[in-house]
């Protein structure tokens, strides 16, 4: 997202020396969404909420990375298939039926000509509970929703990571989740 987070967002960063801790990284907040999930579908049932997230960094920042240990820490799964969403856009994912956990996109935008094409992606309003992993987000342009989370990733001159994750008040509980 190019916008700065909002003024009510919390923000953390951590610094992720290589890939493995990219990987660890986004392991701890896929469980963490998880765990936030299951205890609201327990609360609310399937009209929990939904967690929306956008990875945002320059082309190489680990985005997908960090998505695909995101996704097999979601579903339980630490074998599953994660493709790179970079040209079929969306990749879906159903988390096994025991778990009862919503379902999962994950996207890449890079290759979205205009905004108003995210409607045909069926991503962003499904009005269910959902995880809704987005790289590229800037490109949904005014469809991107203020209240969602942001996991920056920037490049540092040694070729290290440094994430920053800004919440807002209903996330906020995975700030905790960072190395
Ligand atoms: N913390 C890190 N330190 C060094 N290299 C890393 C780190 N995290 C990920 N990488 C490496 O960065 C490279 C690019 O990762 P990845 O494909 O996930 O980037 P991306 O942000 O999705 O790129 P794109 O914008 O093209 O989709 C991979 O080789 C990955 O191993
Ligand atoms: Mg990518």
């Amino acid at each position: 997202m190019t916008s700065p987070a909002g003024s009510r967002h919390l923000s953390r960063g951590c610094c992720l020396p290589d890939a493995m801790a990219t990987e660890r990284a986004g392991a701890s907040l896929g469980r963490a969404v998880a765990t936030a999930l299951d205890r609201a579908m327990a609360l609310e049932g399937a009209a929990g909420p939904s967690a929306v997230i956008g990875l945002t960094g320059p082309l190489g920042a680990g985005k997908t990375c960090f998505a695909r240990a995101f996704v097999r820490a979601y579903l339980g799964d630490p074998g599953a298939e994660v493709p790179s969403p970079t040209f079929t856009l969306v990749q879906h994912y159903e988390p096994p039926a025991p778990s009862g956990r919503p379902p999962l996109w994950h996207a890449d935008l890079y290759r979205l000509g205009d905004p108003d094409e995210i409607h045909e992606l069926d991503l962003l309003g499904a009005g269910e509970a959902a995880v809704v992993l987005v790289e590229w987000p800037d490109r949904a342009g005014p469809y991107w929703p203020d209240d969602a989370v942001e996991v920056a990733l920037a490049i540092a001159a040694d070729d290290s990571r440094t994430l920053t994750l800004s919440a807002p008040p209903a996330w906020t509980a995975l700030l905790e989740a960072l190395p």
